[in-house]
């Protein structure tokens, strides 16, 4: 990341909101929206502009699980661990992913192509386990599935389909 980029986008996004309430959440917000996740030099750079302890801002970014403190992947895979899903297997789904990714829950690989996720119900539970890739639902997913999903991505984004049959 381009330290004196940074430095501008952070002067810039701060600048707008210095004495405003709330203005580290929105800070962050914007952070997030521009970069994907709140990169660690981004913090550090926050805290210099706003006088805020660094452990602050990560007591705030760690609250809201909605901000990210990892890069998104380019494809993110999000497991159901709702309970219709998780009855019916997620956990083993969830086993499988981080297995072959070599990832756990919350990560993204080290080539920045995929992020693994759990999210609460997806309001399908009759499809059950339910996970999405890149927001695409795959219903009925067995352990034995996934190796193919993942390698169906991994061709598109390398040029090619992956022969991949995808479910009606
Ligand atoms: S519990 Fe997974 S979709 Fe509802």
């Amino acid at each position: 990341m381009d330290a004196a980029q940074l430095e501008k986008d952070v002067s810039e996004i701060a600048g707008d909101w210095k004495n405003k309430e709330g203005n580290l959440i929105m800070i962050l917000h914007r952070i997030q929206s521009k970069y994907g996740y709140v990169p660690r030099e981004v913090s550090l750079e926050i805290s210099k502009h706003l006088d805020i302890p660094l452990a602050r801002i990560y007591e705030v970014i760690t609250f809201y699980n909605y901000f990210k403190l990892e890069p998104p992947g380019k494809c993110t895979i999000s497991v159901c661990m709702g309970t219709a899903c998780y009855l019916k297997g997620a956990p083993t789904l969830l086993n499988e992913l981080e297995r072959v990714l070599g990832i756990t829950e919350g990560q993204t690989t080290k080539d920045g192509m995929f992020r693994v996720e759990v999210v609460r119900c997806l309001g399908c539970c009759g499809l059950a386990p339910v996970l999405t890739v890149d927001g695409k639902i795959y219903q009925g997913v067995k352990k034995n599935e996934i190796g193919e999903i993942i390698s169906k991505y991994a061709a598109e984004e390398n040029g090619g389909n992956g022969g991949h049959k995808e479910k009606p």
